[in-house]
């Protein structure tokens, strides 16, 4: 079995939740899980054991109830039983239209990371995901000063992600290891900090920030024009969409989390830093989770010819990340059970945006691939 904790239940985390048990169900098949169901760990075996958020309307409501507010479909009984736990606040919600509410209103944030590890140690997670709202943050890459913000209540300084990361390190000390999937901007796998808990207390990280819709996409187009010589005069790639995390985007500061993980891939991949603008643009509700993507390539081809690539589309946002997670929650247990600590590159190198560790890049994906297949103990596929 698979033991999966959700911190922010939203719209990934309540499709994760939902297809999962739909599978079990027999309602559905693997499409969309990119492993399907080849790894020695099945997908039958993954349990959503807890769920934590921040949304005032949410905490106390069990995940049937919350993910019935994502899922038009029949939704299985079995996600009655979990209820959504309070969790860190450190204002992720604020600037949105919801009303939150975190354990640090009545505590420390010290005494708050003892509350959620103590009751971690009562849910048994092997793999915590982190699915919280994209937040604006600075970096610690020093564990020192990571813990002392914590210490002493440095609220100003720490964002929710920071603080769960820090709460599974001490969890994996405690229990002997479990893996913490961080699937949002954030660096956790890109910073040092982490990595030196991680080594200490036998916590995998895999991060940051899935890397679905038009991002992977954009990595292998440049890989195919790289991989022909071609020169690449400039990059432009833009989504709308209407769910809660592109309202979160239009805040510039969270903005520029992203930014920071969707561009690096143009300079990791071509060897040079074409002109490009890769982010998200805007907010439209009526599109819904279906978002509008667009992507325009210019480059020079031989004798000088300039081509241009233009694509559009449009992707099912938060599915496209749930089907990672039913990879990567497997993945992050035989990780734990590999006995290994710190972040995993061909893992992430796959799955993630802005895989870590930092000294690390993109590559393009379709090698990644056979990278993350290797390491999972699987054949490669076309090598
Ligand atoms: N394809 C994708 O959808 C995709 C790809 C890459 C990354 N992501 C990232 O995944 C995250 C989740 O996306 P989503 O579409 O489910 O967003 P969402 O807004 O539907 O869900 C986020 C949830 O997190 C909760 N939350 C916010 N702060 C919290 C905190 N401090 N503690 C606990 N819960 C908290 C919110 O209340 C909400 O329920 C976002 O950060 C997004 O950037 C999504």
């Amino acid at each position: 079995m698979v033991r999966v904790i959700i911190l922010g239940q939203g719209y990934v985390g309540s499709v994760f939740a939902t297809g999962i048990e739909r599978i079990k169900k027999g309602d559905l098949g693997y499409y969309g899980i990119p492993l399907g169901n080849e790894l020695p760990v099945k997908v039958e075996e993954i349990e959503v054991v807890g769920s934590y958020d921040v949304d005032k309307g949410k905490i106390g409501k069990n995940l049937h109830e919350v993910v019935g507010r994502y899922w038009e479909g029949e939704i299985p009984g079995s996600l009655e039983s979990i209820v959504v736990r309070k969790g860190i606040h450190l204002g992720s919600l604020h600037n949105l239209p919801i009303e939150a509410e975190g354990l640090e209103e009545e505590m420390t944030l010290k005494e708050a990371v003892e509350k959620i590890v103590d009751e971690w140690k009562g849910l048994r997670p092997d793999v915590i995901v982190n699915l919280c709202t994209t937040e604006a943050f600075e970096p610690f890459n020093n564990k020192e000063e990571l813990i002392d913000a914590i210490e002493n209540d440095d609220r100003e300084r720490l964002t929710a992600t920071q603080v769960y990361a820090y709460a599974a390190s001490l969890y994996a000390k405690e229990v002997g290891g479990a893996a913490f999937v961080n699937a949002i901007p954030t660096l956790i796998a890109n910073d040092n900090a982490f990595l030196e808990l991680a080594k200490e207390s036998n916590l995998v990280i895999f991060g940051d920030d899935g890397a679905t819709g038009a991002t992977p996409l954009t990595a292998d187009i440049l890989a195919h024009l790289a991989q022909r010589n071609r020169y690449v005069k400039r990059v432009a790639q833009f989504n709308i969409g209407g769910n809660t995390d592109f309202l979160a985007l239009t805040n510039k500061d969270r903005n520029r989390s992203k930014e920071h993980t969707k561009s690096s891939v143009v300079k990791d991949i071509l060897g040079y830093n074409a002109p490009h603008y890769i982010k998200p643009t805007g907010y439209l509700e009526l599109l819904g989770d279906r978002k509008f993507i667009a992507m325009h390539i210019e480059y020079v081809s031989f004798n000088g010819a300039i081509d241009e690539l233009i694509i559009n589309g449009r992707i099912n946002d938060s599915p496209a990340l749930a089907g990672l997670l039913v990879d990567l929650v497997r993945l992050g247990k035989m990780a734990v059970e590999r006995g290994e600590w710190g972040t995993v590159y061909e893992v992430n190198t796959f799955y993630m945006k802005n895989p870590g560790p930092a000294e690390k890049g993109n590559i393009p994906r379709i090698i990644a691939y056979e990278k993350m297949r290797l390491w999972a103990g699987l054949k490669p596929r076309w090598l």
